[in-house]
């Protein structure tokens, strides 16, 4: 193969299961995420140097259950950089599966450009018998460095499948099969050693996004509260101590709320704390169900997990306060 005009495709680690070992090869849980470096990574994929021209940088080297806003300021400021770079087509982002769907969404937000950014992980620590991690990366690669993937937004590459950064969502804790896109996010698929996209994402991302671009430094405080049998609003009260600007309420069904929370929430809105109605059930869209909710100017989230509808709301609360326009943003994004 002709090497010389391959794409050239960084690779930002961050840690992770992928990056992760045990002592023994049929060890597959108790063992430490984040412990072998990018090059390592690299290494362990010869394969990789017929796909593309690949360059490796650590930002972290975390288990991803430990994230913090701070990486994922780092990785969007980087990110921005590199669509500046002429020396780079594409950018893969290796990283812990628990809270994959977070970053990549995030940064779906956060980042402008149309160049490929591909997150891919791994179940199986790269120790393991049949570690998943060395053909996640090889597909990830080989779909940075597909000309279809640009413009797409950010993607998630995971057991030859690619998805939207929108949908992706782990839904197995232990499966290498771990990820699925609800209820519409597959966009492709890694087969025969090829990338085949099928399908495009309509929300607004990356360059069409109001928050790419901005190198955000810190965020609101909002915080996701789960309801249960017996769901008294005492956490509710505790996020307004603790100065949240935001509640994302992971209600019951279609984002319905308990009503021994509904007054706290309701006196939370009065006091211009944005509330956002999610839902702990996987698939499905939380829209307008209760006219006393609409009159506290509760916003219906749609069909984003409580997960990525606190990032939104984050970045929506640095734009407007105002429940019709956050709404507004719930729609589009
Ligand atoms: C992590 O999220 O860092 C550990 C688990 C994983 O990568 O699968």
């Amino acid at each position: 193969m002709q090497r010389n005009n391959l794409p050239k495709i960084k690779i930002l680690a961050t840690g992770g299961t992928i990056a992760g070992s045990a002592e023994a090869a049929d060890k597959l849980t108790g063992y430490t995420a984040g412990t072998m470096g990018v090059e390592s990574l690299i290494g362990a994929v010869p394969q990789l140097a017929d796909v593309a021209e690949v360059s490796g940088e650590q930002l972290a080297n975390i288990d991803s259950c430990d994230i913090t806003g701070d990486l994922w300021f780092k990785l969007a400021a980087r990110c921005n950089e590199l669509m500046a770079d002429a020396n780079v087509d594409g950018i893969v982002i290796t990283h812990g599966t628990d809270t994959l769907e977070e970053t990549a969404y995030f940064l779906n937000l956060t980042v402008k450009g149309d160049k490929p950014i591909v997150l891919t992980g791994a179940m199986r620590p790269a120790t393991a018998i049949s570690a998943d991690g060395p053909l996640d990366l090889l597909n990830a690669v080989k779909t940075a460095a597909c000309p279809d993937a640009r413009g797409q937004g950010v993607l998630v590459v995971m057991n030859d499948i690619i998805m939207a950064a929108r949908y992706a969502t782990k839904t197995s804790a232990f499966k290498v099969e771990a990820f699925q896109a609800q209820p519409y996010g597959q966009l492709g698929t890694i087969a025969g050693g090829r990338v085949y996209f099928e399908a495009q994402v309509k929300q607004r991302h990356t360059v069409q996004s109001a928050f790419a671009g901005k190198n955000y430094t810190a965020l609101p405080r909002v915080d996701i509260i789960y309801t249960h049998c017996d769901d008294d609003g005492v956490f509710v009260e505790a996020a307004l101590k603790a100065g949240a600007q935001g509640i994302v309420y992971a209600g019951s069904g279609m984002g319905s709320i308990h009503k021994g929370a509904e007054q706290a929430l309701i006196n939370a809105a009065a006091q211009g704390v944005a509330v956002v109605r999610s839902t702990r059930v996987s698939e499905g869209r939380v829209l307008p169900a209760n006219p006393k909710w609409d009159a506290a100017g509760f916003i219906s989230g749609g069909n984003l997990n409580p997960q990525k509808a606190r990032i939104l709301l984050q970045l929506a609360l640095t734009e407007t306060k105002d429940p019709a326009k956050l709404q507004q943003i719930f729609d589009e994004y």
